[in-house]
């Protein structure tokens, strides 16, 4: 669990591995160019140099000399430093440099602290010593290192087991987090969430034996620009009385994916100080059954005023966070951002590495688009499509959370959250997968607190540069 210091050295000077990256073309050259022990080696493991492959260099007598890795021309800058960060978990125990340009070093750095992430808290071995990197003076480590620390705490929150994080456990994380950087934090908890006005957050998690709650922290001057981030925090979800088959259901612990992107970011946005006045709300449940489940057909009021008629009690993300939205958008924010694994038809349209993002103002969803690309944590934008509107009419209430059609599931969804926002200067929805199912360079299969250091990175250039 977590990620050790000291991955990341300092350039002194001292001894270390050199990595050469290579394009493959390059590597008929550089083969002629080495001693005759490794060219002699190269060739008794029939190396090919092919994108992503990777060869250790002996010298005379068994030592590493270097390692060669192969890099892929077709990427993009950011996929190249991730690349080159994947070798974090390859490469034998030891302390490396890159030979010549490193790219983005801190890029780079910061996919290799990322890729050598494990979950390993219900594991009784020890922790393995791991490849460390020689990092060029220039480059701020100790920064990277708290950004690694801050999806590692994401990442951690995930992949927790949902016997393990119930809504009481999301809560403990977030007031630690808060603590640590001596924000002002509040919780409403049970029957308390209906005095606060909170119907919405109450009725989805009331059946579980884990009372439902609203989680709430602040942090920084009161007078600089606001920022909220809503975070879905379902810690499991079985589908309520609507539920899941046994293999969608499988996954759910990571149902609360998007709170834990909201606290990473929350977690780099306190770490590196930046002049907003941040707001974190999570609305944490689980979504459970017995004879107190809300059920299909109910009719829900929520903090807002609007009658909800309900559909399914599977869609249970857009209810808890219309209520936390409602909530934050009174106070007018400059920004507000919602998290939330809120739809399987995000996934079907563009699988689980790009989440959906929409905004409403096309200046702030540029600036996310090109820093998604930027630094390698990648988003695709969809519409808040008016007209598809009344596909959330509903014949008794003032709406319904689901579509009356099979179509635009990630839209529809995206819709119905809008309604609940009306204030806020910019509103921006982030339909995530928070998993890779199957590793790659700087992510490791498991939880992935997606679009945490996409939205830091932009708070931070937005924010930092009107001062
Ligand atoms: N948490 C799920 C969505 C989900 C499923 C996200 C799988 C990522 C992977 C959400 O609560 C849900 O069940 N949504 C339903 C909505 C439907 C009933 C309108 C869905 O997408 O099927
Ligand atoms: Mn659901
Ligand atoms: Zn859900």
């Amino acid at each position: 669990m977590g990620i050790t210091m000291s991955t990341l050295v300092d350039d002194t000077g001292a001894a270390s591995t050199p990595i050469h990256a290579l394009r493959a073309t390059d590597w008929p050259s550089f083969r002629e160019g080495l001693s005759p022990v490794a060219r002699r080696f190269a060739e008794n493991v029939h190396f090919e140099p092919k994108p992503g492959r990777h060869l250790l260099l002996p010298g005379e007598g068994g030592t590493l000399e270097g390692a060669v890795f192969i890099e892929d021309p077709k990427k993009s800058e950011a996929e190249r430093a991730f690349g080159r960060g994947g070798l974090a978990s390859v490469l034998p125990r030891g302390t490396y440099r890159f030979q010549g340009e490193m790219g983005d070093p801190a890029l780079v750095a910061f996919a290799w602290l990322t890729d050598i992430y494990r979950f390993e808290a219900y594991r009784s071995k020890e922790e393995q010593p791991h490849a460390r990197l020689v990092l060029p003076k220039s480059v701020n480590a100790a920064r990277v290192q708290r950004l690694a620390d801050a999806i590692a705490f994401g990442r951690d929150l995930i992949n927790t087991p949902a016997n393990d994080l119930a809504p009481d456990g999301l809560e403990a994380a977030a007031r630690g987090l808060a603590s640590k950087y001596g924000a002002s934090f509040e919780a409403t908890v049970g029957e308390a969430l209906l005095d606060a006005n909170l119907p919405m957050i109450h009725a989805v998690g009331r059946a579980s034996a884990t009372p439902p709650r609203l989680i709430d922290f602040s942090w920084g001057e009161a007078s600089a620009p606001k920022v909220t981030l809503v975070g879905k925090g379902v810690t499991f979800d079985t589908g309520g009385l609507n539920i899941k088959p046994d293999a969608a259901m499988l996954l759910m612990k990571k149902d609360m994916g998007g709170a834990a992107t909201a606290l990473a970011a929350a977690r780099m946005v306190m770490g590196e100080n930046l002049p907003v006045r941040l707001r974190v709300l999570v609305p944490a449940v689980e979504n459970a059954i017995s004879g107190s489940s809300f059920r299909p057909g109910d009719v829900l009021r929520s903090r807002k005023g609007l009658s909800v008629e309900i559909g399914n009690t599977d869609a249970e993300g857009r209810l808890i966070l219309a209520d936390a939205l409602a909530l934050a958008d009174a106070e007018s924010p400059e920004l507000m951002v919602d998290f939330a694994t809120l739809t399987g038809a995000a996934r079907v349209a563009l699988g689980p590495d790009l989440p959906a993002f929409y905004a409403t103002d096309d200046d702030f969803a540029a600036q996310v688009l090109a820093l998604g690309t930027r630094i390698n944590d990648p988003v695709w934008r969809l519409p808040f499509w008016a007209p598809y509107d009344e596909m959330l009419a509903s014949r008794i209430a003032d709406v319904s959370h689901i579509s009356n059609t099979p179509f635009a599931g990630s839209v529809t969804a995206a819709l119905f959250l809008k309604r609940f926002v009306e204030k806020a200067r910019m509103y921006a929805h982030f339909d995530l997968f928070a998993w890779t199912p199957t590793a790659r360079p700087g992510r490791p299969l498991g939880g992935e607190a997606q679009v945490a250091r996409l939205i830091f990175e932009t708070i931070e250039e937005r924010f930092r540069k009107a001062k």
